[in-house]
């Protein structure tokens, strides 16, 4: 679905949805989904390249894409993508608190404090002030969608990823609360929660471990999956869009799994 006419009967025309981390892996996969479906895209990223190919590949789906380069840490960057969609798309339907690293692998008792804010200044407040400057122009839309992005690992531990999964249950917390607040407005908060998806995040871990660690590391976390693969990007990104989408008008504070069933494995594949 990639024309410029299934794009007019898509489940997204004439909405605009902001995307953070949209320049790689599962953000990017939901800004081409949600392009091919009618929407046009503010892509927010650290990533200048990145977000120029994807620019390219969402206009080819016959959407607008206006791109916003910088850190989430900085919240005034979020707010800023988020005017951009009002000042250009006329309002903001959907937002995808999508940027995250997976920060270091470590013992508890190892965390350094610095490591523990970094984790928070990406991976948490900015989903939080994210939703908050989001909430006058979807309340002047007369209602939107929210999707943060969360972790299996932000329902279930992992081994040395503390920060992480510490930072992954309080999006889920925080989801919940905000879907409280929100449903009066009609907006729609809900989480996802992604098992392992083979996306660039992972060289982060491949990067901070030793070759056979990683190796092994990759497939514990495979073996936790009953179907004992990786997932895509694109099986992310379809969740997303049901998510942001009318088919969920009824579905808000949810923290949906989309984990190969991570989520009730007993750990034999
Ligand atoms: N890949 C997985 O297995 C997996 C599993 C569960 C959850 N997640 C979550 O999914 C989200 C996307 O991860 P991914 O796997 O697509 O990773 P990715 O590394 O492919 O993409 C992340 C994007 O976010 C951007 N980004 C990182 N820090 C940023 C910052 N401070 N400001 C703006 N942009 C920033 C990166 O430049 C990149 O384009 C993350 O929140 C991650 O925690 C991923």
């Amino acid at each position: 679905m990639n024309s410029a006419a299934s794009r007019s009967g898509g489940r997204f025309a004439g909405k605009s949805v902001v995307i953070t981390g949209a320049a790689s892996g599962i953000g990017r996969a939901c800004a081409l989904r949600l392009a091919e479906e009618g929407a046009d895209i503010v892509g927010l990223d650290l990533s200048a390249e990145g977000l120029g190919a994807l620019a390219a590949e969402v206009t080819a789906r016959g959407a607008r894409c206006e791109t916003v380069v910088g850190s989430v840490a900085d919240l005034d960057v979020v707010a800023a993508a988020i005017q951009r969609a009002t000042d250009v798309f006329g309002g903001l339907d959907g937002l995808v608190n999508n940027a995250g690293i997976g920060g270091p692998m470590q013992p508890f008792e190892t965390v350094k404090s610095a490591d523990f804010d970094k984790m928070i200044s990406i991976n948490l407040k900015p989903v939080w002030f994210g939703m908050q400057a989001a909430c006058a122009p979807m309340r002047a839309r007369g209602g939107g969608g929210i999707v943060n992005v969360a972790s299996m690992a932000g329902l279930r531990p992992n081994r040395n990823h503390a920060l992480y999964g510490m930072t992954k249950a309080a999006v889920i917390s925080l989801t919940h609360h905000a879907a409280m607040d929100y449903a009066r407005d009609n907006i729609r908060v809900n989480c996802l929660c992604p098992g392992p998806v083979e996306t660039p995040i992972f060289e982060q871990m491949r990067a901070a471990l030793a070759p056979a660690a990683y190796e092994s590391a990759r497939v514990r976390v495979q073996h936790r999956t009953l179907m004992n693969r990786f997932g895509t990007a694109e099986e992310q990104a379809a969740a997303v869009a049901y998510l942001l989408s009318d088919e969920a008008s009824f579905v808000t504070g949810i923290a949906m799994p989309v984990d190969g069933g991570w989520s009730i494995s007993d750990g034999r594949v």
